[in-house]
């Protein structure tokens, strides 16, 4: 889809639909809604009337209503997609309502889009008065470039029904705030959605090498530099984690290093930021192998390592004044006569020593080695992404992912980027009280928690080994990497998760 920015009068705007926002403005909850558009056109206005009068259309978010020839617009039809409460109007309220419209234009058959930039002068008393005009913009694109696209690549019955542009019609009064938003939404979206595609592809064909790759031909577009190593490297390296992992797959490892240098050189002292990113392009749980039933979806296992190269791919075209390098780990875990088995003692590359009790716990093994090189590299700060433990989804289902951080100013600059993501995340405890989880009889640690109780800090409390006193924020994203209930404003599949935060997180140290 291809997006576009128009200044002026959105009923003289031809196209094959219109969408206009609505909300419900009813503050009484038990009377009944009052749906209000979030437009000032005259003429829009009576057009819905008669719709918005007979109380059928309650502008709850999702909602749609498909008003054909509307008299004194230009645009064939007028398509009201309610937000919800008005008092609920965020920018994130219209993200997703932006999706909803491209979807429905979708299934509709409609391939050329127009939006009216929200007016919110109607809603004076309640919260949506004080939208942020660039932040608006950026989150409608936002919603409408990640709610256009259906994972359906691989399905010979596609139906090709792509809404192919999208024209997000705006005031002149904002004209720098929302170009400036749009052109942002653009950038970050595309990041996204570079992300999703490569966790949509299956084990076999996105192998390690293949994730190699694509994260270098992206470089090259982008302007970053990008190295891809692979066994030998690893094993210089001495990366005994990774290495224990990558070894009993007949598909060779990949690591990957992309660096993004800054437009003007910063000083000495400067932060260097860090992004890992666990990339197991198949997770088979190894010798202690996963049931059958739902191991298909473990080629989503390197959703973190999408995550981190998505955000490369938008931190290139945003060009922040921060020196950024990511170090994605790349494997298939597998079992083999090769493999690496319950009771194996590995050293990883900062020395420590691992007793490996489960081999399913591979995550947090080739994190150990990638955090721990990062730091080697210079970096002052780190993130990492990661799909780590089922224990996430049953902490937190899948509406907000696990954070987890050694370092409470580092952790609060990514919980503050929630607001602009839209996102949402949960901190999760791990304090060194924790570190009891992981403690082993016979090496240093031991791969998994004494049982199954806070499976998540666990993990947390591994990788925190490797990070030392390096200010570090951890997201396990295992219960949000992959969308399995299809929502009006997102299809079914991959999600895209935390490319929106990191991006933030990465801007707040140019700022
Ligand atoms: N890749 C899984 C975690 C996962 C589970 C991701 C569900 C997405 C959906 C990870 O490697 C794993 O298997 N973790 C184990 C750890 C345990 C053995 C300590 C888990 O969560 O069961
Ligand atoms: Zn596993
Ligand atoms: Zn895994």
């Amino acid at each position: 889809m291809e997006s576009k920015l128009f200044f002026g009068d959105a009923t003289a705007f031809a196209a094959p639909a219109l969408t206009v926002f609505a909300a419900d403005t009813q503050t009484d909850k038990n009377a009944d809604p009052q749906p209000a558009l979030l437009n000032a056109s005259t003429f829009i206005a009576t057009t819905a009337h008669t719709l918005l009068a007979s109380g059928e259309f309650k502008a709850s978010l999702g909602e749609v209503a498909v008003l054909h020839a509307p008299a004194g617009i230009k645009a064939e039809r007028l398509l009201i997609v309610g937000i919800g409460k008005a008092k609920d109007l965020t920018a994130d309220a219209l993200r997703r309502a932006a999706g909803v419209a491209v979807r429905s234009a979708k299934a509709r058959g409609i391939r050329d889009l127009a939006i009216a930039f929200p007016e919110t002068a109607s809603l004076t008393q309640q919260s949506g008065a004080s939208l942020d005009s660039t932040l608006t913009a950026r989150a409608i694109i936002e919603g409408a470039e990640i709610g256009e696209p259906d994972w359906d690549t691989y399905r010979s019955d596609r139906k090709g029904r792509a809404v192919e542009s999208l024209t997000l019609i705006a005031p002149e009064s904002q004209r720098a705030n929302i170009q400036r938003g749009f052109d942002e939404g653009r950038t970050v979206a595309a990041a996204q959605n570079f992300a999703r595609a490569l966790v949509n592809e299956p084990g076999n064909v996105l192998t390690p090498t293949e994730l190699g790759k694509r994260a270098k031909a992206m470089c090259d577009d982008s302007g970053l530099q990008c190295e891809v190593y692979s066994s030998d490297k690893i094993q210089e390296l001495k990366m005994g984690a990774f290495w224990a992992v990558a070894k009993g797959s007949a598909e060779p490892p990949a690591l990957i290093v992309m660096t993004y240098d800054p437009p003007t050189a910063p000083a000495k002292d400067a932060p260097v930021l860090g992004l890992v990113g666990k990339g197991i392009t198949f997770d088979t749980g190894g010798i202690s192998i996963k049931p059958a039933d739902g191991m298909e979806k473990m080629k989503y296992d390197m959703a973190g390592a999408a995550a981190m190269i998505g955000a490369m791919h938008a931190i290139a075209r945003l060009k922040p004044a921060v020196k950024v390098i990511s170090i994605i780990c790349s494997a298939e875990n597998m079992p083999d006569g090769r493999a690496y088995k319950p009771g194996d003692i590995v050293t990883a590359m900062s020395g420590t020593t691992i007793e490996v009790v489960n081999t399913d716990a591979e995550g947090r093994l080739v994190l150990a080695d990638g955090l721990h090189y990062a730091k080697t590299l210079g970096c002052t700060h780190l993130i990492n992404a990661a799909t780590l433990t089922g224990a996430i989804s049953i902490a937190l289902g899948s509406l907000n992912f696990g954070v987890f951080s050694n370092d409470d100013a580092t952790c609060e600059r990514f919980m503050d980027g929630l607001a602009v993501s839209g996102e949402k995340a949960w901190r999760m405890p791990c304090t060194d009280d924790y570190r009891d989880h992981i403690k082993s009889e016979i090496a240093d640690i031991m791969n998994t928690g004494k049982n199954r109780y806070g499976g998540a800090t666990s993990g947390a409390m591994f990788l925190k080994e490797f990070v030392g006193d390096t200010p570090w924020v951890h997201l396990d994203i295992a219960n949000m990497a992959w969308n399995e209930t299809p929502k009006p404003w997102l299809p079914y599949g991959p999600s895209g998760i935390a490319v929106r935060s990191i991006i933030e997180w990465v801007r707040s140290f140019a700022a």
